[in-house]
C-alpha cells in the first residue's frame, strides 16, 4: 500500500501516519521529522532547512525532490509507505507522478481551522526520538516526558501563534491546489480527522478498504 496523507498543518497528518505504519508494516516516511532530524545533526540540509522552518516556509522544490528520491528508493520502501508532509506544491506532485512510483491512494484529511489552531497550540514533541503529544487530547504518561524514550518533550519552534498562521496560509495557497490534482487522478478520499485520534484512525481505515 502507497499512501500519501495531504492535509492542513495540524491535522493529525504525523499521529494518523505512524497508526497506518503499524497497522499495515510499513514505513511512515516523514519529510518533517527526516528535515528536523537534520538540523538537530546540523548537516548542510539541516542548515538550509532551518531557514526556512523555523519561519514557517516551505523548503525549496528541488531541494526536497532530491531528498524524497533519495528516501523513496530505500529498501524498506519496496512493501509500500505512507508519505506524511510530501507532496506539498503541485512541482513536488508533479515530480512523483513522472517517478516510476506508483501511488496507490491520497488521503485527505479535513479538519475545521479552529481545531487545527488548538491541536498546534497544545503540541509537544520529544526532543529525542521526535514523539508527538498533547496536553490535553494525548498526553504522556508522566508530564514533559516521552512514553517511548524517557526524553524531554518540548515545544516545536514553528508552533508559536504567528508561525501557524503563515503556515496554513501557505498551506492554503499552495498545498490545498493538489487536491484537485489528485481529484481529477481519481486518487483522491476524504475522511473527516476533527474526532478525537482513536475514532479518526477508524474511518480512515475504513476509507481504505472502500
Ligand atoms: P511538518 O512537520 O510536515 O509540519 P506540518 O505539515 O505543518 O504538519 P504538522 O506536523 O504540524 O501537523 P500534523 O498534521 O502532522 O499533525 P500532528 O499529527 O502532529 O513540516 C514542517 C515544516 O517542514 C514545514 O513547515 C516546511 O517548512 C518543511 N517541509 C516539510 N515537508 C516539506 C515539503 N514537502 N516541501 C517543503 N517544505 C517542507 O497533530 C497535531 C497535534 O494534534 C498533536 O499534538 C496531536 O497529538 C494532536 N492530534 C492529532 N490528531 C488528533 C485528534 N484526532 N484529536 C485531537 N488531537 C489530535
Ligand atoms: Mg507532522
Amino acid at each position: 500500500m502507497r499512501i500519501i496523507l495531504l492535509a492542513a498543518p495540524g491535522a493529525g497528518k504525523g499521529t494518523q501516519a505512524e497508526k497506518l505504519s503499524e497497522h499495515f508494516g510499513i514505513p511512515t516516511i516523514s519529510t518533517g521529522s527526516i528535515l528536523r532530524r537534520n538540523i538537530q545533526e546540523g548537516t548542510e540540509l539541516g542548515k538550509l532547512a532551518k531557514k526556512y522552518i523555523d519561519g514557517g516556509n516551505l523548503i525549496p522544490d528541488e531541494v526536497m525532490i532530491q531528498v524524497m528520491q533519495d528516501r523513496l528508493s530505500q529498501p524498506d520502501c519496496e512493501k509500500g509507505f505512507i508519505l506524511d508532509g510530501f507532496p506539498r506544491t503541485l512541482p513536488q506532485a508533479e515530480a512523483l507522478s513522472a517517478s516510476d512510483i506508483d501511488v496507490d491512494v491520497v488521503l485527505n484529511l479535513e479538519v475545521p481551522e479552529e481545531k487545527i489552531i488548538e491541536r498546534l497550540s497544545g503540541r509537544v514533541e520529544c526532543s529525542k526520538c521526535g514523539a508527538t503529544y498533547h496536553i490535553v487530547h494525548n498526553k504522556p504518561e508522566k508530564d514533559g516526558v516521552c512514553d517511548k524514550c524517557g526524553g524531554g518533550l518540548v515545544t516545536r519552534v514553528d508552533d508559536q501563534p504567528e508561525t501557524i498562521k503563515s503556515r496554513l496560509d501557505i498551506y492554503h495557497t499552495q498545498t490545498e491546489p493538489l487536491l484537485a490534482y489528485y481529484q481529477e487522478k481519481q486518487m483522491l478520499r476524504t475522511v473527516e480527522g476533527k474526532e478525537e485520534i482513536a475514532e479518526t484512525t477508524a474511518a480512515v481505515l475504513n476509507a481504505l478498504e472502500d
